[in-house]
């Protein structure tokens, strides 16, 4: 199985990430991180926990950064809602008593547990941990500042940027453009690095004939239940937001890329992150070559949609136990 630590802001499709590296059978999942983004640190911390009692699994959840490295923060909540998991109210959670608390752990030096956590299950492994980041990537800029070591102990795959058009900025996608600085940092830092855009993840949408195959694979189970009320949530502020009729889900397409690279097409290049201007966050990826640099990131171009949903929908099946 491939190790891999997940670093999130859960968000809704942040939070099928989670279900679907806990329930592949090629992952084994060490652990999870997470980053202010799509909420505030301290909601999108809660609700990975909580994502994970819906997955029917226990992981230490770390909290890592507040702020980006910069910027001000700025969070998600017409997408994703105030809770960051809209769609599930206060009143479902007092029917199942769940306390996230006991899944969280706050270390005293949360990166420095975060780098030796990974480092320890590389070397355990001989292999790099594939560490799959679906939020901006403050975290993982700063490990890799403070920890260089890692460096030989990680595949970075993140869920973000776009080589046509943005969905927070004319060129920017919202996970970069939350923490271009982070993004730059990551792309220069000599590690392998794969970037899953928007150009892929618009693709993988929840049409009608998905939520067929998604009730037929799960049954009449609650967690189905739950997974209607949250995924329609977020079909509604799609549909808002962005005139989508089928929301995308955008990040547990970098989770399958890390466990299933056959069924993505990629492209070598070098990408450099902008961090100035109206243009902040833009992923430059050089498509042809203009630039005459050797790439540094690997670029996915195209994934198999129903192979994703056959991953994903079987992973739901296995987290079935709510
Ligand atoms: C990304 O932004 C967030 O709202 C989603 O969770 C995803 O990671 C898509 O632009
Ligand atoms: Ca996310």
């Amino acid at each position: 199985t491939v190790p891999m630590w997940l670093d999130c802001d859960p968000g809704h499709d942040d939070m099928l990430a989670i279900m679907l590296a806990v329930h592949h059978p090629g992952i084994s999942l060490i652990g999870i991180s997470t980053v202010q983004g799509n909420q505030t640190l301290a909601k999108v911390t809660d609700n990975a926990a909580r994502s994970l009692f819906l997955a029917g699994a226990k992981r230490d959840v770390i909290p890592g950064s507040t702020d980006p490295i910069l910027r001000a923060p700025q969070q998600c909540a017409e997408i994703h809602g105030e809770s960051g998991l809209g769609g599930l109210t206060s009143a479902f959670w007092d029917t199942v008593d769940f306390d996230p608390e006991p899944m969280i752990i706050r270390p005293e030096s949360p990166f420095a547990e975060i780098a030796q956590r990974i480092i320890s299950a590389s070397k355990a492994r001989s292999c790099r941990v594939k560490l799959v980041a679906t939020g901006a990537q403050t975290n993982i800029a700063i490990l890799l500042k403070a920890f260089p070591e890692l460096k030989k102990h990680i595949e970075v795959v993140f869920m973000g940027g776009t080589y046509n058009m943005g969905n927070t900025g004319s060129f920017s996608e919202f996970n970069i453009q939350c923490d271009p600085e982070a993004a730059a940092i990551v792309a220069a830092s000599g590690v392998p690095v794969t970037m899953v855009p928007l150009d892929v993840t618009h693709t993988v949408t929840i049409t009608e004939a998905v939520k067929t195959q998604m009730a037929e694979g799960m049954g009449a189970t609650k967690l189905h239940d739950v997974l209607v009320k949250l995924l329609g949530f977020f079909e509604e502020t799609y549909r808002e937001v962005f005139h989508f009729d089928h929301p995308p889900v955008h990040d547990p397409c970098a989770v399958l890329f890390a466990v299933a690279p056959e069924l993505f097409e990629t492209k070598a290049v070098h990408l450099a992150v902008e961090t100035q201007g109206m243009c902040a966050g833009a992923t430059c990826c050089d498509m042809y070559g203009f630039q005459k640099q050797e790439p540094n990131a690997t670029v996915c171009t195209k994934l198999d949609v129903p192979a994703f949903w056959d991953a994903m929908i079987a992973a739901l099946a296995r987290a079935n136990k709510l």
